[in-house]
């Protein structure tokens, strides 16, 4: 019998036509509903490989009825979604997607990152509603990007894409992190802070970094007040970093200028949440690696991971390195 394959989402032909060569090979039939959890459970415990979305959770229960399971390649560089250990203990490898979405991603922040400081999306808007009467000296004004601060948390492959994007506009990069990364010092002057002193001096605080039960809750009323009047806060990591009713009050109490975010704590974002209803929030659908080019390429590395594990060989990108085939 042929190895079997769920995968979580319905990804176009082309990018899962080598799988089907081999193995025997089911998709969820929509491209935007979720599969649901007793579907997604019988898939699983039939699965010798799961392809999953990062809304799928991955968990012990899943993980302990499905007996064949020897991979899960998840379409996304973050496996919050997914419980690491329980998959080493059970011997399913868990893959992830990074390194082919470093670029794209650092674009997308550094475009939320400059969407937020010069208003683009709220200008953009003022135009089409045919509010535009004249000229005007503040029209719509912003904050400069150029030669300000921007302070990086999460200093990752995306943080130090982010930062190489930030010398081309002439910022001062500072980041914090867990250990110290001397190849962004060095290459491109990058200084490390504390994450106290990151807040209090940064004009841009960009969040990248990913969601732990260390980083949840990160940004908090009290961090936000830290921060200066004319900050610049954005998210491209993961939602439950940030404690959205406290950004909420600090970006209507004029504690912070504007924020830019790609990801919420509950997405999809209902559309009456507050946050959605400030002028000075960019908000986007979760895009950070939404550029055709890349999603195949994340699409083409879950499928070369499952494929590798299947036939035995070594995965691409494996997350838990203790992980050894047991099944
Ligand atoms: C997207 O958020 C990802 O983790 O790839
Ligand atoms: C603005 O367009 C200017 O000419 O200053």
């Amino acid at each position: 019998m042929k190895p079997y394959i769920f995968i979580t989402r319905k990804l176009p032909d082309e990018a899962v036509s080598a799988l089907k060569e081999k193995y025997e090979v089911n998709m969820w039939n929509s491209e935007e509903k979720l599969v649901p959890r007793d579907i997604l459970l019988q898939e699983a415990a039939k699965a010798d490989a799961l392809l999953t979305m990062l809304s799928e959770k991955v968990d012990e229960e899943l993980l302990s009825v499905s007996k064949n399971l020897k991979v899960v390649a998840n379409l996304a560089v973050g496996f919050d979604n997914i419980d690491v250990e329980a998959a080493s203990a059970h011997g399913v490898a868990i893959c992830n997607t990074p390194d082919v979405l470093t670029d794209s991603t650092a674009d997308l922040t550094f475009a939320l990152l400059m969407a937020a400081a010069r208003r683009l999306v709220e200008a953009a808007e003022f135009v089409k509603e045919g509010k535009w009467k004249s000229w005007t000296p503040l029209l719509l004004a912003g904050q400069d990007i150029h030669h300000k601060t921007i302070g990086i948390v999460g200093m990752g492959s995306i943080g130090s894409a982010v930062a190489k994007r930030a010398k081309g506009f002439d910022m001062n990069v500072i980041y914090h992190n867990r250990s110290r990364k001397m190849d962004v010092e060095n290459e491109l002057g990058a200084v490390y802070s504390s994450f106290d002193d990151l807040v209090l001096t940064s004009d841009f605080i960009v969040c990248l970094t990913p969601l732990t039960e260390e980083t949840r809750n990160l940004f908090t009323r009290e961090v936000f007040k830290k921060m200066k009047k004319t900050a610049v806060f954005i998210n491209a990591s993961r939602g439950p970093v940030v404690n959205e009713q406290d950004l909420y009050l600090a970006l209507k109490e004029g504690e912070i200028a504007a924020a830019g975010l790609d990801v919420f704590e509950k997405e999809p974002i209902d559309e009456n949440h507050p946050l959605l209803q400030l002028s000075n929030v960019v908000a986007l659908p979760h895009i950070g690696s939404a550029s055709i080019e890349t999603r195949m390429g994340m699409m083409k590395l879950c499928v070369d991971n499952i494929d590798a594990i299947l036939s035995e060989k070594e995965p691409l990108t494996l997350v838990n390195k203790d992980w050894t085939l047991t099944r």
